[in-house]
């Protein structure tokens, strides 16, 4: 595991589940975290169980002028940034055909561009270091279909993961290292707030014994962050669905 003592880390979607889990952690290691998501009293309760100093920022990570914010508050306090976790996510469960363009729209604008976008604020200030580490928080659904009607959001994770695998070339022999994290199916607030929440609640209900914690998923990932691969399994439940399912 790499020292992560006064690293300067932006967590997205730190309000809850999986990126709630690695700020608590990422503090619990003696870094400095910026903890960024919409629901500003959802942070302040995650960062009183932060053991070191934090940066809150409410942001819609959507808006430009919210992810400049992020950026900017973090090197202000700061005047660095060494680890960027694209964590904010959406899902999407439903029949293809009743997926509107709005909604292949909004889910594409949380999960692949704010992401992108924000990773194209953060590197210049990796490059002048010389270091850097970017996570790109994907999903075994961004390797494989892994569920019938998760058409949307599967594209959605595969255009991360892409991004990841096009930066990761870009950046070589930058300092700049990036991951996409491959989380499988994960107990929190993802189920109950995802486009199609309800006609995916039977589905939930059946899967649920099969869901790993948030902070199971978060210190897999904050152990991994000096893995020589691209694509990291934060579990081994993760790593063995996919080597079930990757010549699909
Ligand atoms: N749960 C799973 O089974 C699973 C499996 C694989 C991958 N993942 C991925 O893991 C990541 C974290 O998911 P989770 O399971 O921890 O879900 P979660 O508990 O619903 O957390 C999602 C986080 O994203 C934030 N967020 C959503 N839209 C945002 C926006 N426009 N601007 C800023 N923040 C926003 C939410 O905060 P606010 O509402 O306060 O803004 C929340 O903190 C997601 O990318 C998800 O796709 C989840």
């Amino acid at each position: 595991m790499i020292n992560l003592q006064d690293k300067v880390v932006i967590v997205t979607g730190a309000s809850s589940g999986i990126g709630a889990s690695l700020a608590e952690l990422f503090s619990a290691a003696s870094s400095k975290v910026t903890m960024a998501a919409r629901r500003k009293e959802k942070l302040l309760k995650v960062s009183c169980s932060c053991s070191c100093e934090t940066l809150v920022v409410p942001a819609d990570i959507v808006l430009n002028t919210d992810r400049r914010k992020i950026v900017d508050e973090t090197i202000r306090k700061w005047g660095r940034i060494d680890i960027l976790v694209n964590n904010a996510g959406l899902g999407m469960y439903g029949d293809f055909l009743a997926a509107t363009e709005t909604d292949w729209k909004k889910l594409f604008d949380i999960n692949v561009f704010a992401p992108v976008l924000l990773t194209k604020l953060v590197i210049p200030v990796m490059k002048k270091q010389g270091s850097g580490i970017i996570v790109n928080i994907a999903s075994i659904g961004g390797l494989y279909a892994h569920s019938d009607k998760v058409t949307p959001y599967v594209a959605s994770k595969h255009a991360l993961v892409g991004f990841s695998r096009g930066l990761a070339r870009d950046l070589a022999g930058t300092g700049i290292k990036v991951l996409a994290v491959c989380p499988h199916l994960t107990d929190s607030e993802f189920f109950a707030v995802s486009t199609g929440a309800d006609l995916m609640a039977p589905l939930v209900e059946k899967t649920k014994k099969y869901m790993e914690s948030p902070d199971k998923v978060a210190r897999g990932i904050i152990d991994q962050l000096d893995s020589e691969r691209l694509v990291v399994f934060p579990t081994e439940r993760g790593a063995k669905s996919y080597e079930k399912q990757r010549d699909i």
